[in-house]
């Protein structure tokens, strides 16, 4: 059994980098908040909308536990918050867990999210003064909990095939 585990802030490429990690490495890709949007029939800005973020913590919690903790193999693809809360950072050293930090600067971040942010309900009310400063100070609140992963790679200025094959390369 072998579970990798992408983390990072909203907008780094979790979901994009472990789709390809997945075509190559054979493993099943998993995407968190996918699974919490199937599990409730709802997205995941209705259900910040609608129950309110401290539901979707709890249940992004139960969900990562449960998959944390049976026998299934999986690339997870995690949502930007969820090493954050629940203690769920203690998650990630369980056996056979690797896991990988997709670490991006701000100016990355925000270049990429100032044209992603609808879907994104901790982002979508922000304009582009907020954002910049927001995302700053918030990737410094968060900073502690991503560098729980076991590996940091660096995302800026690199192509997806190239940031898989760093990932290859510290797995091997
Ligand atoms: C969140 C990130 C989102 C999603 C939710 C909360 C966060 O996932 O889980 O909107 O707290 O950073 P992405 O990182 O895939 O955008």
């Amino acid at each position: 059994m072998k579970k990798i585990i992408l983390l990072g802030y909203m907008g780094c490429g979790k979901s994009t980098i472990a789709k390809l990690l997945s075509e190559k490495t054979g493993i099943p890709y998993l995407d968190l908040d996918e699974i919490i949007e199937e599990k409730t029939q709802m997205s995941i800005p209705d259900l910040f909308n609608e129950r309110g973020e401290i539901y979707f913590r709890k249940l992004e919690h139960q969900i990562f536990q449960d998959l944390m903790t049976n026998s299934q193999s999986m690339v997870l693809s995690l949502g930007g918050g969820t090493p954050c809360y629940s203690n769920n950072h203690e998650l990630l050293k369980g056996t056979g867990i690797c896991s990988v930090y997709l670490a991006a600067s701000i100016p990355t971040l925000y270049n990429r999210l100032i044209h992603n942010k609808t879907g994104r309900p901790l982002l979508a009310n922000k304009n582009e003064d907020e954002l910049k400063e927001f995302i700053a100070k918030h990737l410094f609140d968060r900073s502690f909990f991503y560098h729980q992963a076991q590996f940091k790679v660096n995302v800026d200025d690199k192509n997806p095939e190239n940031i898989v094959s760093e990932i290859e390369g510290k797995l091997a």
